[in-house]
């Protein structure tokens, strides 16, 4: 899976813009200002219909202009593919896959699974579980076909549940619902933790080459106590559940730990040792994809050379080629790239105030 063809108009200071990507890594450099990441958030839309820097989509849409477009050419294994996505000023949204169009945008995830690594990338281990969360549901997405809709109905029944909190009902109604919910998030938790499984076998030999002073150990938590089970502590926790006016503990609260020793990752390692960490989590996730799958990931990384020294540049570059995955790289300066690759980039772009050319 690759993009050959990508063309990108009135997204934010691009107002048009063509590339020709090639298949393994893609150097994108230029001053600060000058659009790099703006071209990666554009790829971004293409796989996740929304931007990975601003919550509101349409402050992406250039000033002045009244929607944005992003069209990509693929090659993909059954043959070439084309994805467009427009998002207009009012906020309504245009997908097409092969000219046809998508109403829903898990299509687009399933069409162009994509992992971004960006310096914002520290909040999957500092936030709350919530980002910790969507990184093992993008892999259980991809890798059971059954978790969309089992993690639908969890989340549909769930609101059911509280709004019956809220509005004080007791247990007897409540009950129904809750058959139905231990049903789906035992399924939910069930992909989710071969997953994680499974993500830990291929994450030990990244981590170990990245970090290999530090043992970290990576683990997932389902949400409620693992001894108890669901229906009995759902039973057991209806008055607090009830004074607190949601549910407490469920699959909605499951998380994926990180820990060097006893103590969370985030105080453990320093800032380069966290960015290591995180991208190790991204490529194991890329590689898992690709072998349940047969479907490569296109990595996003932006800035990559920042916060790290040449050696673990070095490191980080060589395990993201060896992936075989199209790769798109952005830095202020091309040499803290071009010094650390094993061989050229497929293709060098230079961006400058808006404008993209490809440099021979
Ligand atoms: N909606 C918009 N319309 C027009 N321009 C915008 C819009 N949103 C952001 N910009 C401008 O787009 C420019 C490109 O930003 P971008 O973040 O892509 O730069 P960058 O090359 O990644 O810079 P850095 O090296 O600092 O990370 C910025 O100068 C920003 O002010
Ligand atoms: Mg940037």
């Amino acid at each position: 899976m690759s993009l050959n063809r990508l063309t990108i108009e009135a997204f934010r200071n691009i107002d048009s813009a063509q590339l020709l990507p090639g298949t393994g890594l893609n150097l994108i450099y230029g001053q600060n200002g000058s659009g790099k990441t703006s071209i990666l958030e554009a790829i971004y839309f293409l796989g996740m219909g929304r931007s990975f820097r601003s919550h509101l989509s349409q402050r992406v849409i250039q000033t002045d202009a009244g929607m944005l477009t992003v069209f990509a050419a693929l090659s993909q294994d059954n043959g070439d593919g084309k994805i467009g996505f427009r998002r207009y000023r009012n906020g309504d949204t245009e997908v097409k896959i092969d000219g046809c169009k998508v109403r829903r945008l898990s299509v687009l995830a399933e069409t162009l699974p994509i992992q971004v690594i960006t310096p914002e990338s520290f909040s999957l281990l500092f936030e709350g579980p919530k980002s910790r969360r969507q990184f093992i549901d993008w892999g259980a997405f991809h890798a059971e076909p059954h978790f969309y809709q089992a993690w639908v109905n969890t989340r549909r029944i769930l609101k059911q549940r509280n709004q019956l909190l809220r509005d004080g009902a007791d247990y007897q109604n409540i009950q129904f619902w809750d058959r139905e919910l231990v049903r789906y998030a035992e399924q939910v938790t069930e992909i989710r933790k071969a997953y994680v499984d499974s993500l830990n076998e291929l994450l030990k030999g990244i981590i170990g080459e990245f970090l290999p002073q530090v043992s970290v150990k990576v683990s997932f938590t389902r949400g409620w106590d693992s001894k108890t089970d669901l229906a009995q502590l759902l039973e057991d926790q209806y008055q607090r559940d009830l004074s607190m006016g949601h549910t407490v503990s469920g699959p909605h609260k499951a998380d994926l730990r990180l820990r060097v020793g006893i103590l969370p990752a985030q105080d453990a390692l320093s800032r380069g040792q966290l960015k290591l960490l995180v991208c190790a989590l991204r490529i194991a996730q890329g590689k898992l994809l690709k072998q349940q799958t047969d479907k490569n990931s296109i990595y996003l990384v932006d800035d990559l050379p920042s916060e790290l020294d040449a050696d673990h540049r070095r490191l980080l570059l060589k395990q993201l080629t060896d992936t075989g995955a199209q790769i798109f790289v952005t830095a202020i300066e091309p040499t803290a790239i071009v010094d650390s690759l094993h061989q050229a980039p497929s293709r060098v772009f230079h961006v400058e105030h808006g404008r993209v050319t490809q440099v021979e």
